[in-house]
């Protein structure tokens, strides 16, 4: 199955790995169309006040999936251009799983000193569509001595329970639920009882619940205790950042944004633009090349992605890859390794 790939290079590194990330489809010759989107930037942002145009979502929704490099700019202070772009396609496309792998490639690059306890294969589901991320808030007496500022922290029991299912039918042995309901306890509740509810069609799946706080030190403690870990959009964008860092650094790791009701995909690294060194080529490529690997998966090419996954592992091991990994490729040339192994 091929299709239309949407694609939104964005800024800092962004355009440099999705240069790459193109580069390694068009040499798999999967016969993939792309529509380049590179006037959604902060560029256009900064002298238009717009994100995404109607017509941009429009192409958007014309592709079979989207491939984003990544949002944000030093010289943007305003919060509405990464959310106009970012959380509007995530929001539009309703992509309420956010699927964040983390599997460390080599030992060399764990941050842990026990080697038992480095081998960290796990998946951060994150809640995509709801959470304090909706937008529901205010200022009252702006920029008054009195201001007042809420966010509302929102679960609905639709959203709750539909992540929870995605998160028990990819699970190989065990899923923990993070929550702060010991504090937050309204949302904490709604989403124990929805776990209990979907856990009883996974008889055979461990089921186990921690609060955020004590997951973040578990991971650090123990990576490998852990399997599948569904948590809210703020505690998942937050552990996820973590998770990748115990799997060898931001650099290298992958996410799906997905619906697996309607088929609707994103797929982008977890990493940001990097303002520190965008325009270098030192980019990590891998953060997107296994994203695209996660978006073959998505679109049924299962033996191309793992082929993928199999070449960037021999490259980390190999020592030929970007700084960041102790190598000393730069980004065209990390990829350019990964499709000679591929061919
Ligand atoms: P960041 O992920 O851009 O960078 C954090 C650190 O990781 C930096 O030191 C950077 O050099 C390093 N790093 C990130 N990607 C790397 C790669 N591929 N190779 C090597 N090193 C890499 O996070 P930040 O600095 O907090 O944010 C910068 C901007 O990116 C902000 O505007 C933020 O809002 C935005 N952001 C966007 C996304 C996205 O588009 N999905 C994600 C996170 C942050
Ligand atoms: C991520 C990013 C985004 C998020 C930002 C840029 C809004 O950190 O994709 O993890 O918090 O979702
Ligand atoms: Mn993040």
């Amino acid at each position: 199955m091929s299709g239309s790939i949407a694609v939104i290079p964005g800024d800092g590194i962004g355009p440099e790995v999705v240069e790459a990330g193109l580069f390694l489809l068009g040499a798999m010759g999967l016969g993939f169309s792309v529509d380049i989107l590179d006037h959604v930037n902060a560029e256009r942002f900064l002298a238009t006040g717009v994100s995404m145009s109607d017509d941009d979502m429009a192409r958007v929704h014309a592709a079979t999936c989207v491939l984003l490099g990544a949002v944000g700019d030093p010289r943007v202070g305003d919060p509405a251009y990464a959310r106009g772009v970012l959380l509007r396609l995530r929001s539009e496309l309703d992509l309420y799983v956010n699927h964040r792998p983390a599997v460390l490639l080599d030992d060399r690059l764990s941050p842990l000193r026990d080697p038992a306890r480095r081998a960290i294969d796990c998946v951060v589901v994150r809640e995509n569509t709801e959470g304090i991320y909706v937008g529901s808030g205010g200022t009252l007496r702006h920029s008054s001595p009195h201001e007042v500022s809420v966010d509302n922290d929102i679960s609905t029991r639709f959203g709750v329970s539909r992540v929870l299912r995605y998160a028990f039918s990819v699970a190989r042995r065990s899923v923990c639920m993070v929550d702060k309901a010991n504090a937050i306890p309204f949302g904490g509740g709604l989403w124990q009882r929805c776990y209990a509810e979907e856990a009883a069609a996974y008889p055979d799946l461990e089921r186990t619940h921690l609060y955020v706080d004590a997951a973040a030190m578990k991971l650090v403690h123990d990576p490998t205790a852990f399997d599948v870990i569904v948590t809210n959009n703020l505690f998942g964008d937050v552990l996820s950042d973590l998770t990748a860092q115990l799997a060898g650094g931001l650099g290298m790791a992958a996410s799906a944004n997905l619906n697996p009701e309607t088929g609707k995909g994103l797929f982008e690294p977890v990493h940001g633009s990097a303002p520190d060194i965008a325009g270098r080529n030192v980019a990590n490529p891998f953060g997107i090349v296994l994203s695209i690997a996660l978006m073959l998966d998505h679109l049924g090419h299962t033996v191309e992605a793992e082929a993928v996954r199999v070449a960037v592992r021999s490259a980390v091991r190999s020592g030929r890859c970007t700084p960041d990994l102790g190598g000393d490729l730069s980004t065209k040339d990390a990829v350019v390794s990964v499709v000679a192994e591929l061919h």
